[in-house]
């Protein structure tokens, strides 16, 4: 039996790690993305997402709105497009337990819901990882992980680490971790294929 994975993006900005899913498996029958949301108005991975004919969607938190209204349209969004998966790519609101419940897989005990960090989890999570591990003189990295109810607290799928030895610059440590991070997402996808094709 063929297994897709089919994907809603969550994004909140520039979208990078959006459009490197995109054209990665625009080819693939393994994953399929069915559609891009962000959060913030104008931003600029609904232009990314359009290059590949995806459904995007601005869905903006109006003021006042409870963060599970919020989470509930962007819930039935999915849905509607036939989302069983949710990618996080740099999307920077914190999950609630409602929406991790929406796509929690019973047989395998987490949600099918996956983010990618740049820290080495568990240090430096929440914002500005990079910033803050390059002024610690950190060695860093790139996180996938499942996501659950903490801040970037989920079970790791794959880790890659750089030293900071090797940059002369933030600009350059920072470069570092992003071509790390084009790398081990779509990486990341593929084990969890080929583990949903195995159970
Ligand atoms: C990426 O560096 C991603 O790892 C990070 O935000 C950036 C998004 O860039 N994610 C987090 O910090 C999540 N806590 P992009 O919009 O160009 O993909």
């Amino acid at each position: 039996m063929s297994v897709v994975l089919n994907v809603a993006i969550l994004a909140s900005g520039n979208g990078s790690n959006a459009e490197n899913i995109m054209s990665s498996f625009k080819n693939e029958s393994t994953v399929r993305v069915v559609c891009v949301i962000s959060d913030q108005e104008g931003s600029f991975v609904l232009q990314r997402s359009k290059k590949f004919s995806i459904p995007c969607y601005c869905v903006s938190k109006i003021s006042g709105e409870s963060k599970i209204s919020h989470e509930c349209r962007i819930v039935e969004l999915i849905r509607n497009h036939g989302g069983d998966f949710v990618l996080l790519a740099g999307y920077m609101m914190v999950l609630s337990s409602y929406f991790i419940g929406e796509f929690w897989n019973h047989k395998l005990n987490r949600a099918n819901i996956i983010n990618i960090h740049p820290s080495l989890l568990p240090k430096y999570p929440g914002m500005n990882s990079y910033k803050r591990a390059y002024l610690d003189r950190a060695n860093s990295g790139v996180s996938v992980h499942y996501v659950d109810s903490g801040v970037d607290t989920g079970e790791i799928i794959l880790q890659e680490t750089f030293d900071y030895s090797d940059c002369d610059t933030f600009e350059a440590y920072e470069q570092k971790g992003r071509t790390i991070e084009v790398r081990l997402y779509p990486k990341a996808l593929k084990i969890i294929h080929e583990e949903l094709v195995s159970c």
